[in-house]
């Protein structure tokens, strides 16, 4: 891609967690907030230093207001493969784009940021002096500058094998850094109400970003649980609804899931949630619904759904329905006469993914984003297995591992196209409709021989 010369470089700064869930959620923000991807961006991988071409220091401002996978943005000033490199790149930096930050009413200070490697207080002085001939005029303050610089090195991603000099050096201004301390004061342990699936924070934000959730947006959770998402898109300004099947969630009842704890207290709910983090203006409802049987009238009213359906280790995938299985198509919600007490059926993953991408196809408005997770069991995982719709599609798919051989995969997709009712069964005709069909046994696959032992470990470091 060709960029034209009114961008400017900047230094992302990435952390290192979560790899591939970074990637979608810069490009997603950009997106959103009008900036543009190098295509060369793509080989950056695992690296936590990425450079980026964005028009204007207000797009990396706004990318920094909202990233959770980026620890800070420079404006990047040099950057080489050796300390003459650096040096001579920043010699050719023009003076003019440097002067504002320079000048002798100016306050600034140094940093030296090292990576993969620990350098001594003597070695660090030592590079900021070898920087003496930037036109610096300001004084140094160390506590509170206006600017503050940074050496940046980078000295590759292998731990037992440290170079004597760094691959990459960058030297750069701080721009801003990224919301790094959500993951922490958005933390479940610290949370009000939470149940044994409570979305852990750090990904709650990431799958928000991914959907590109903004103020004012209205954003479904059809498997709501605990809110745990809702939290985060409320957060980033969307007012916020959800359902669940599970009557005690909903209206905040029974067990308890802390273990110092009998039952769940009063007021234990996603609206007193939101109270906590002083969101509670983004509360739209929560309702009991059963996912399979959405009692919405046909409409586009969602800008994202943001969900984690239940994957039947934890918590079990039932649906309402009677004991006589009722073939699925249009004519279904006809046959269960208005006194029919709802019996609880086993729901089958591939029936749930399907539901939910024609219900997304149906709902979200145009551009509207559906992020959720797919649990896979990974000997059998295929691209071909995700799950696929004519009016979607699919933006990212990134795996996150839960046992040596099971993971679940972040989808992101895009309403693409106006839902007609044919497009509800395009599924049938699809190649990615029998593949995923093996996953129904998802939850044997998980128990069973190793993977049981894998996971009882999981489950009692995470109580
Ligand atoms: C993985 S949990 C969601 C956790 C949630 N993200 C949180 O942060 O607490 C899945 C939820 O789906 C609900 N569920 C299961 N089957 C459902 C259905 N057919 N319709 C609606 N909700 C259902 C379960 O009760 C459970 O609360």
């Amino acid at each position: 891609m060709a960029l034209s010369c009114t961008f400017n470089r900047y230094l992302l700064l990435m952390a290192q967690e979560h790899l591939e869930f970074r990637l979608p959620e810069i490009k997603s923000l950009l997106s959103l907030f009008g900036g543009q991807f190098a295509s060369s961006q793509e080989t950056y991988g695992k690296s936590p230093f990425w450079i980026l071409s964005i028009p204007s220091e207000d797009i990396a401002r706004n990318l920094m207001k909202r990233t959770v996978c980026a620890k800070s943005i420079f404006e990047l000033w040099g950057h080489g493969q050796s300390p003459e490199e650096l040096y001579s790149s920043l010699k050719n930096y023009p003076v003019e784009k440097m002067v504002p930050f320079l000048h002798s009413d100016s306050t600034y200070k140094i940093k030296i940021h090292t990576f993969n490697k620990t350098l001594t207080q003597e070695e660090k002085i030592k590079r900021i002096d070898a920087l003496e001939f930037l036109p610096f005029e300001g004084k140094v303050n160390l506590k509170k500058p206006q600017h503050v610089f940074s050496v940046l090195e980078d000295y590759g991603l292998d731990p037992n094998c440290i170079p004597e000099n760094p691959h990459n050096i960058y030297f750069g201004r701080w721009i801003a850094d990224g919301q790094r301390e959500l993951i922490e004061s958005y933390s479940v342990k610290k949370r009000h109400f939470i149940g044994n699936t409570s979305m852990d924070a750090g990904l709650s934000f990431i799958m928000a970003n991914h959907g590109k959730v903004k103020e004012n947006d209205i954003v479904f959770d059809p498997f709501v649980g605990t809110g745990g998402l809702l939290i985060a898109c409320a957060h980033f300004g969307a007012y916020v609804y959800g359902t669940d099947i599970d009557y005690n969630t909903v209206h905040g009842l029974g067990k308890a899931t802390r273990k110092n704890q009998k039952w769940r207290g009063p007021d234990e709910n996603i609206r007193a949630n939101l109270r906590q983090y002083g969101l509670e203006k983004h509360y739209l409802d929560v309702l009991v619904s059963d996912a399979s049987k959405p009692s919405w009238r046909k409409g586009t009213y969602f800008d994202a759904i943001i969900t984690d359906p239940p994957y039947g280790i934890r918590e079990s995938t039932r649906r309402t329905g009677s004991q006589k299985e009722i073939p699925k198509g249009i004519e279904k919600w006809e046959k269960c006469p208005e006194s029919h007490i709802p019996v609880s059926l086993s729901y089958r993953l591939s029936d749930m993914f399907l539901d939910l991408l024609n219900f997304a196809a149906e709902t979200l408005v145009l551009g509207g984003r559906l992020v959720y997770w797919l649990p896979v069991y990974t000997p059998e995982y295929t691209e071909e297995m995700v799950p696929w719709h004519p009016c979607l599609e699919l933006i990212s798919n990134c795996e996150q591992k839960l046992s040596s051989h099971t993971s679940r995969r972040l989808i992101t997709m895009e309403k693409v196209k106006k839902f007609e009712n044919r497009d509800q069964y395009s599924h049938l005709l699809s190649d990615h409709f029998l593949p995923y069909q093996g996953h129904n046994s998802f939850r044997e696959k998980y128990f069973s021989g190793v993977t049981k032992r894998i996971a009882k470990e999981e489950k009692s470091t995470q109580e």
